[in-house]
């Protein structure tokens, strides 16, 4: 990854998580990006401007009264140097002012004033997040172009967890990296499955799988980056919806997901990188099923539908990448599943040696009808990427 000669203009409002937006610079700076840092006043009473100015190697703005830079129209001259804008943290207060058009402070006036890609990283409490009032004018900058990365989930400054944290300062980075590079999916619609199933047999009890939803997740994260409108179905997992991703739905168990997949396969591509339990218990009892001593208990399983088998039957169906972990022979189990679920491509993992499942690393092999290519392990972030570079090759080959 590199962003050599790329011009980052840095926003940063008033919030706690400014501290975070100190290692982004340094993230940034890593990738040999030229970065500027535009501060409100808000901002300077969480991190000082000499921070930012130390950090980025520039000096830092403030104010839209400082009278040496503005002799030059200073605010026109950064406008015009960004080819991106990210502001972050983006406050609840930034976020109304920008929504209206307003230029009060130098930041503001910037982001009118440029033609250079908005990006926003909101960052507030959970309930400031989820008022109408911010909602309101999250919808007003989206329909003015503006590109929304995060929030996340989780706990925030103030002792309360929920949606409103700051995006990490590596998956800005990566987000920015990724507004420059890979748009090979711009414009087509991805739908992608990720995480377990658990089917349940009595209320305390289930059937799983060990999928902790990572591969999936990144997947998503991936198609979205290079430019994709994605649909991310969830098993019961616990992560925070990835950056840029359009549309969560979330699930429990084989038959869901089944349903929610087909319910959104008006795709361009369909990647089933979710560990679909096979069976589930044929009675599932309303009452928690009590131990009988030295008794054995036996479960009656039937066969769950085959999601991607039952995309592959429609006349029109998206193009069908699985996926395929095994524990042995993983060739050829896996281009079994290729011809018999009648897919454009199968990702292939071995599962075990700190692959595959749970794990952060992971390594595919991916197969299609006359090709193959590995990719060796790495983590799931970069696989993701890697992955989602030869299913746009291949869709470009074969429906171009
Ligand atoms: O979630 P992580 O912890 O990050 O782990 C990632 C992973 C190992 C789960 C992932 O990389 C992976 O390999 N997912 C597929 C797991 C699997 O075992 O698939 P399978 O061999 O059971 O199924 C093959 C393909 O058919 C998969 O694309 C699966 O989504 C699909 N399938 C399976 C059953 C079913 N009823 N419907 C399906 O569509």
């Amino acid at each position: 990854m590199s962003l050599a000669q790329r011009r980052i203009l840095l926003g940063v409002s008033g919030g706690i998580a400014a501290y975070k937006s100190c290692e982004l610079v340094r993230r940034l700076r890593d990738l040999d990006a030229e970065v500027r840092v535009v501060m409100t006043e808000g901002a300077t009473h969480f991190v000082s401007p000499t921070t930012f100015q130390a950090l980025s190697g520039q000096a830092v703005r403030v104010s839209l009264w400082d009278a040496q830079a503005e002799a030059a129209m200073g605010h026109i001259e950064l406008a015009r140097w960004a080819e991106r804008i990210l502001v972050a943290p983006a406050s609840a207060d930034l976020l109304a002012r920008l929504a209206h058009g307003m230029a009060d402070d130098l930041l503001t006036t910037l982001c009118l004033a440029s033609a250079a890609p908005l990006y926003l990283a909101p960052a507030m409490n959970q309930q400031m997040w989820a008022h109408p009032a911010v909602q309101a004018n999250i919808a007003t900058l989206r329909q003015h172009g503006a590109q929304l990365l995060g929030p996340a989930v989780g706990d925030q400054a103030c002792g309360d967890v929920g949606s409103g944290r700051m995006l990490e300062p590596h998956e800005l980075r990566d987000a920015l990296v990724a507004s420059f590079g890979d748009r090979s999916l711009a414009g087509l619609k991805v739908l992608v499955s990720a995480g377990p199933t658990y089917e349940d047999i009595d209320p305390v009890r289930f059937i799983g799988n060990r999928s902790s939803g990572r591969m999936g997740f990144a997947v998503a994260e991936a198609a979205a980056q290079a430019g994709a409108e994605v649909t991310l179905v969830a098993g019961p997992v616990s992560l925070a919806t990835p950056a840029g991703v359009a549309q969560r739905v979330d699930v429990r168990s084989a038959a869901q997901m089944h349903a929610a997949v087909l319910a959104a396969a008006q795709a361009d591509i369909y990647i089933g990188a979710a560990a679909v339990g096979d069976y589930r218990p044929l009675e599932v009892s309303a009452q928690k099923l009590k131990k009988h001593d030295g008794g054995e208990l036996t479960l009656r399983l039937g066969e769950n539908p085959d999601i991607l088998a039952s995309l592959s039957a429609q006349t029109a169906h998206p193009f069908l990448v699985g996926f395929a972990a095994e524990t042995h022979d993983v060739a050829s189990y896996a281009q079994g599943k290729l011809r018999h679920k009648g897919l454009d491509m199968i990702a292939a993992n071995q599962v075990g040696g700190g692959l595959g499942f749970e794990a952060a690393d992971n390594a595919l092999t991916l197969y299609w009808a006359d090709g193959a290519v590995e990719l060796p392990r790495t983590s799931k972030a970069e696989l993701a990427r890697r992955l989602i570079a030869h299913v746009a090759e291949r869709y470009r080959a074969t429906r171009g």
